[in-house]
């Protein structure tokens, strides 16, 4: 079995070919490697699937996995339910047309887009629904402090209204199987629940031989999210779930360990008496940013392997580190780069200066339909790939280093480095 790229306008294809060689000695029938397709890579009838002949004695099944690419569409708000005093979650209704393009990973996030005061935002929200568990498409939105679009959604988003929202992206999650047995441990902080609980459900539903350990931060019982669902999984699940609340300011008689914030010391003394450094373990991190920084000091220290880390941010980190990073991608030398970006397979050109503006800020001013949601360098939605020259980044909370080094960069945040610059949004 082979792999191949297909760019096709608005999709990303992958095709996947069996019996790629004439040695190849298969006496299936199409029809039956067909349906084997279909199973092995989850395909529905909505979605295509080419037959192709190629040569005498060879045949190639091609089946294209059409991941569409980031887009909006207009859905019904089917249900929205108090939280907490200050955190919403939201249902959204799909229609059975646009089910195959909503059908998301755990962990992933929607980007919502809405008028607020005459002005269009753009917000993401992970998704707290479990796409194994669950039919609907839930996310929860903690309202922020000012915050034009979480308040917004808390105070005035009401059900039967239509919103536009993207398809889902994002990758903060590890590929389930039924054969893992691995001990996931999730540290959240406050709205940082959202995916880890989409995360949990789909574990406990996919993985019968993995386990998890939850370090829910809080500032008291009464701000925990999703609370009484947690109590209710922990209680039905408990040889395989286990939460440990730690909250700021309790209102009841709690453990010293279960008392404060998540300092370094916290969580270094939780991994002594609860969770345990174990090769199986998979850790995922999502939270406000202090607690973020904490977490992952002490798994440096712990040395826990990177490729067991997962990191989601919601907003960009604005510390000491970020501000140096951003000196340092300050390009010196000014030039001027031909820059051709390409989008849906159509190839736009443009002389971008390297202190000018971003590659994303010149597609958006050229008209070109290109993703994007935050603009902070923490959502990935505007994800291009370098295909020639190179471009450098302001900041990157989002990409992982192997995506970097395959040439992947936020467009929000890329500039040219070199005088012939090459982005595609249409590698997948
Ligand atoms: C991939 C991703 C997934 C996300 N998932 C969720 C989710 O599941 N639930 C959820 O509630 N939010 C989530 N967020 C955060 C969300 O997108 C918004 O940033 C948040 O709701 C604030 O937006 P706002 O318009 O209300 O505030 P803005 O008007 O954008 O900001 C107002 C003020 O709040 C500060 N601020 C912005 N974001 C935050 C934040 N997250 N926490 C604290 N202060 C902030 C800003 O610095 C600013 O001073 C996610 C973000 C990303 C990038
Ligand atoms: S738009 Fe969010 S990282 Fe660029």
């Amino acid at each position: 079995m082979g792999s191949n790229d297909l760019k096709m306008p608005r999709f990303r294809a992958k095709i996947v070919c069996l019996m790629p060689s004439e040695n190849d000695n298969c006496q299936d029938s199409t029809e039956n490697q067909l349906n084997r397709v279909y199973q092995d890579y989850n395909l529905n009838n909505s979605r295509e699937c080419a037959l192709s002949v190629q040569g005498r004695n060879e045949i190639r099944i091609f089946a294209q996995i059409f991941q569409s690419m980031a887009k909006f569409h207009s859905l019904k708000v089917a249900e929205i339910r108090k939280e907490t005093a200050d955190c919403v979650s939201v249902v959204f209704e799909v229609p059975d047309s646009l089910k195959p393009e909503y059908k998301y990973i755990q962990g992933q996030y929607l980007t919502l887009k809405m008028k607020v005061g005459g002005e269009e935002i753009r917000r993401s929200y992970s998704l707290s629904s479990s796409p194994v568990s669950e039919t609907e498409l839930r996310v929860a939105v903690k309202k922020v402090q000012n915050g034009k679009g979480s308040t917004y959604i808390n105070d005035h988003l009401k059900q039967g209204d239509v919103i536009e929202v993207m398809t889902p992206m994002g990758n903060f999650y590890s590929q389930m199987n039924p054969s893992n047995s691995k001990h996931y441990v999730l540290f959240a902080g406050g709205s940082g629940i959202t995916p880890m609980f989409s995360i949990l459900k789909t574990v406990l539903a996919a993985e019968p031989k993995s386990r998890i350990t939850l370090v829910y931060g809080n500032k008291d019982e009464e701000s925990v999210i999703f609370r009484e669902k947690l109590a209710m999984l922990e209680k039905e699940e408990s040889a395989r779930l286990r939460v440990v609340h730690v909250l700021e300011n309790p209102k009841q008689p709690i453990a010293d360990l279960q008392k404060g914030l998540l300092t370094p010391e916290k969580v270094m003394a939780l991994f002594e008496s609860v969770i345990g450094v174990n090769g199986d373990n998979e850790y995922f991190v999502c939270g406000p940013g202090p607690m973020m920084e904490n977490v992952k000091q002490v798994l440096e220290k712990l040395k826990a392997p990177k490729d067991r880390i997962h990191i989601e941010y919601f907003s960009a980190v604005i510390d000491a580190v970020a501000a140096a990073e951003k000196a340092n991608a300050t390009p010196t030398g000014k030039f001027v780069s031909k820059v051709t970006i390409i989008l849906d397979g159509q190839e736009k050109e443009f002389d971008l200066a390297n202190d000018g503006p971003t590659i994303l800020d010149t597609a958006v001013g050229a008209d070109m339909d290109v993703p994007f949601a935050c603009k902070g360098a923490v959502c990935c939605t505007c994800k291009g790939k370098v295909m020639e020259g190179k471009a450098t980044m302001t900041m990157n909370y989002a990409l992982s280093d192997e995506e970097v080094e395959e040439g992947y960069i936020l467009t929000c945040q890329a500039h040219p480095a070199t005088e012939r610059l090459v982005v595609s949004y249409d590698e997948p």
